[in-house]
């Protein structure tokens, strides 16, 4: 993809369905009685790798366009699987489906695509081992491809060390296998899907923060059935992100952004554009199955650099690579911290981002758990995306201000998340 700079981006959009949700609403869906049906699901291929998993494991899922209908088979009902589980890219679909492989009755394999596999797992297989799993990491290497056989699962309580939902999750569903109840404290609230969908699906999962620190406990005790769900999900705000900056960075530009989810553990992209000194208000807010919802609405703005650090690091994870393009061209320093976890996402996000940013001109330093940005002018390059969707999506946003022409390298990676990406940038020409 070529791109080239441009002013006036103006117009109304929506974003597609949230990645996080769209992955939870099969995988719960699977496990409940009854019939879920899906909304505005995203069509993206990681959540596509959910689905396929989830009919090898002998669920009836019907697709038609972004509506899912998934035959639930209860907690129970789920088949051993013909083929090894191909998880793709997607670390949300492997982490997750772990937690529920480890409590069935017969023995499964997955594996993904050569980033997948160099993801780290160790992070589940540790708890999962602590709570009676038999899981492992094939190569021995503490990634995928995962072998998991038969155990007999009994609750445990796991002080999480990294604030990550994935983790939170595979344990909680892990949970509604084991004998007793399970609980896991993390460090600070990482995104919190689950807890809300997993209620929402007849679950026993209870959340509490604590009063003195920033971290925070959700326990579930199984026994309860799940009952089949009809969800709408929220246009992805991580997806929406990228509008976002564009709307604040490209020359006279006003975009809504309508129907985009704002859960608190998600928005944390909302506070630092306003940190910054950007023109962003919510319009019309409103709670929808138990998620916050709103249009977004941003206008050309003058950014200023600023510190971005602590618990507000997991609600933004994945929209650090747009934020450092907008630190890129604002006035003065932004110090990115605390944010280690980006060197495990889908590349490590330290060094993709700051190589591509010193490759437009931008003076970058990276750090082990983050970056200090300098803003100024960019410069067109060729942006090396490794195939990481994030990394193309946002260095697309740093093309529209920088100098000459940018290339995005394998830009149709952004069919991890967003197809549609470079379609929806045409509305607003
Ligand atoms: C996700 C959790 C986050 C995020 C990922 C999706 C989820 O990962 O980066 O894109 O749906 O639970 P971690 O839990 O590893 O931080």
């Amino acid at each position: 993809m070529e791109l080239c700079s441009i002013t006036g981006l103006k117009g109304k959009i929506t974003v597609p369905g949230d990645k996080s949700i769209s992955h939870r609403g099969v995988m719960f869906g699977a496990v409940a009685n009854g019939t879920t049906e899906i909304h505005n699901f995203l069509e993206g291929a990681d959540c596509l790798a959910t689905i396929r998993c989830f009919r090898t494991l002998g669920i009836d899922i019907e697709k038609e366009k972004d509506t899912v209908i998934i035959h639930g088979k209860g907690i129970h009902g789920l088949s051993k699987p013909s083929d090894i589980l191909d998880v793709g890219n997607s670390g949300t679909t492997t982490r997750l489906i772990s937690g529920i492989l480890a409590g069935q009755p017969f023995e499964s394999k997955l594996s993904g695509d050569d980033s997948l596999n160099s993801r780290p797992m160790k992070r589940i297989i540790d708890p999962l081992t602590k709570m009676g799993a038999n899981i492992s990491s094939i190569l021995r290497n503490g990634c995928a491809p995962l072998y998991i056989t038969p155990g007999t699962l009994h609750g445990i309580h796991y002080d999480s060390p990294v604030a990550s939902a994935q983790v939170k999750s595979c344990i909680l569903l892990a949970g509604l296998y084991a004998e007793g109840e399970t609980s896991v404290t993390e460090p600070s609230l990482s995104r919190n899907h689950t807890e809300l969908m997993l209620r929402e699906f007849g679950a026993d999962i209870r959340s509490s923060h604590a009063l003195d620190s920033t971290e925070s406990t959700v326990s579930i005790t199984p026994g309860r059935e799940l009952y089949g769900q009809k969800l709408t999900v929220p246009g992805d705000i991580s997806s929406a992100a990228y509008f976002i900056a564009a709307g604040l960075i490209v020359p006279d530009s006003e975009i809504l952004i309508e129907n985009v989810g704002i859960n608190p553990t998600r928005a944390g992209i909302l506070k630092v554009c306003e940190d910054m000194g950007g023109d962003i208000s919510l319009l019309n807010e409103r709670t929808e199955g138990g998620e916050k919802i709103a249009d977004i609405l941003v206008r050309t703005s003058r950014l200023h650099g600023i510190t971005i650090q602590g618990d507000i690091i997991p609600t933004l994870i994945d929209e650090i690579p747009v934020i450092a393009v907008m630190a890129a061209v604002a006035e003065g320093t932004t110090v990115i911290k605390d944010a280690a976890e980006l060197k495990v996402k889908e590349t490590d996000r330290i060094e993709t981002v700051c190589d591509n940013l010193k490759s437009m001109g931008c003076k970058v330093t990276p750090t082990p758990d983050g970056m200090i940005i300098t803003g100024g002018k960019l410069a067109g390059a060729s942006i090396h995306t490794l195939l990481d969707h994030r990394i193309a999506m946002a260095f697309s946003i740093a093309a529209l201000v920088a100098e000459g022409n940018t290339k995005i390298l394998d830009s149709r990676c952004v069919d991890v998340s967003y197809p549609a990406f470079y379609d929806t940038f045409e509305e607003l020409l």
